[in-house]
């Protein structure tokens, strides 16, 4: 991935959505990119318990499964906890980590996000890394900083522009309806941009960076036109095949 413009990505992220029936939102999905063929690369990341079937079933399409978290750890004894080795042999490329729902339910640190990149890494996963700000941080003029630190604390010395990519989801913006306007998304995501190119050179120039947060079919175009937006990640939206498609068409 050299070129200035990298291939965009339209990730869904289900979060603890979804039952077997869902499965067939997901078909709907492959048949669609298998008739039109799609510019961007797309994702989506069901509940663990249902990675293998998507997996199986989207084997050969143009539809990507990923996991929504990581132990850092390979194995051992952490009951209920899900490693990104058995993510990966259960048919995931890809593993959402440091989402702020992780980030505020389970109290994880940017220390343990980085863990959870690089564990992603070691099972060869693309490490969706996420950061954001919440409405006080906004309102107090934080914003650049607070995303800059967690960008800092964790993307992982070893990411690449093929093993990573950020998300920069406003928290006060997921499942609310709101969305920062154009320039803000522009501010924030040229700052991020410039400090993975100030600390990965190259490597940082050519990594995806997504935007996350109330991104419906009726904003995506003027969302995914911002410069830095290299796609979206997708909560409710990426629940029902037209909606998110409505989203993907954004790259047509
Ligand atoms: P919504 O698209 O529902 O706002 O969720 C965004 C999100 O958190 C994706 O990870």
């Amino acid at each position: 991935m050299s070129s200035a413009t990298p291939r965009p990505l339209v990730a869904g992220n289900w979060k603890m959505n979804g039952l077997t029936a869902s499965l067939g939102e997901a078909a709907k999905l492959r048949e669609h990119l298998e008739a039109t063929n799609a510019t961007c690369d797309v994702l989506i990341c069901p509940p663990a318990t249902l990675v293998a079937a998507l997996a199986t079933a989207s084997k050969g399409s143009a539809l990507a499964v990923g996991g929504q978290d990581c132990h850092p750890k390979a194995s051992g004894a952490h009951t209920g906890d899900v490693s990104a080795e058995m993510l990966a042999d259960a048919g995931a490329t890809y593993i959402i980590v440091g989402h702020s729902e992780r980030r505020a339910d389970h109290a994880e640190t940017d220390a343990v996000v980085e863990a959870k990149a690089r564990a992603a890494h070691r099972a060869g996963l693309i490490a969706i890394i996420c950061v954001g700000e919440t409405i006080e941080q906004r309102k107090s003029g934080r914003t650049l900083a607070v995303v800059g630190a967690q960008l800092a604390g964790s993307v992982p010395g070893d990411a690449t522009a093929t093993n990573t990519i950020v998300a920069y989801e406003p928290v006060w913006a997921i499942g609310s309806g709101l969305t920062p306007t154009v320039a803000d998304v522009a501010e924030v995501h040229g700052a991020l941009h410039a400090q993975l190119v100030s600390r990965f050179g190259a490597t940082g120039q050519a990594m995806r960076l997504l935007y996350g947060g109330s991104v419906k079919p009726s904003n995506a175009k003027e969302l995914m036109g911002v410069a830095h937006v290299n796609g979206a990640l997708v909560g409710g939206a990426s629940l029902k095949a037209d909606d998110f498609l409505g989203i993907i068409a954004a790259y047509k």
